[in-house]
């Protein structure tokens, strides 16, 4: 059964919580902070942000930061409904592959509230990765 769409209410507060974790990015390098909130089927909402490294190739994305501390919070069994990532420069900004690819893993039916080019957006994680991998 189709998951029931979020309100505006939720879709608001869920924004405003990724902006206000976007303040704690570590991006020193491409001077790019990206903030990420989730919404978890149980209600529960949790934040991450962009941390990147010396070693650029470290660098953990907003999106991939909430959905992995969320895990180390709440174990492996939460349900994703929805994400909002945010930028600030204000820019398009679509979750990476990587993150995609995990964002699928935890929420094969969530919705993703983005920045696209043509203004703000929302898309089913299955318009984002069609055939997201999963192991037989
Ligand atoms: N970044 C994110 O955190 N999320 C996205 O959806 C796109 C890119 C970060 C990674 C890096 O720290 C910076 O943005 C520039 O690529």
């Amino acid at each position: 059964m189709p998951k029931k769409t979020l309100t505006a209410g939720e879709q608001a507060k869920l924004l405003r919580a990724a902006k206000k974790v976007m303040k704690n990015a570590h991006a020193p390098y491409s001077n790019f902070r990206v903030g990420a909130a989730i919404l978890l089927s149980t209600g529960e909402i949790v934040l991450g942000c962009n941390v990147e490294n010396a070693s650029y190739g470290m660098t953990n994305c907003a999106e991939r930061t909430a959905i992995f501390s969320a895990v180390a919070r709440l174990g492996p069994r939460i349900d994703i409904r929805a994400v909002s990532v945010v930028n600030d420069h204000g820019v398009p900004c679509s979750p990476c592959g990587a993150c995609r690819q995990v964002i699928y893993e935890f929420g094969p039916d969530a919705t993703i509230f983005f920045q696209g080019a043509a203004g703000p957006k929302q898309a089913h994680i299955t318009e984002l990765l069609p055939e997201g991998f999963r192991l037989p």
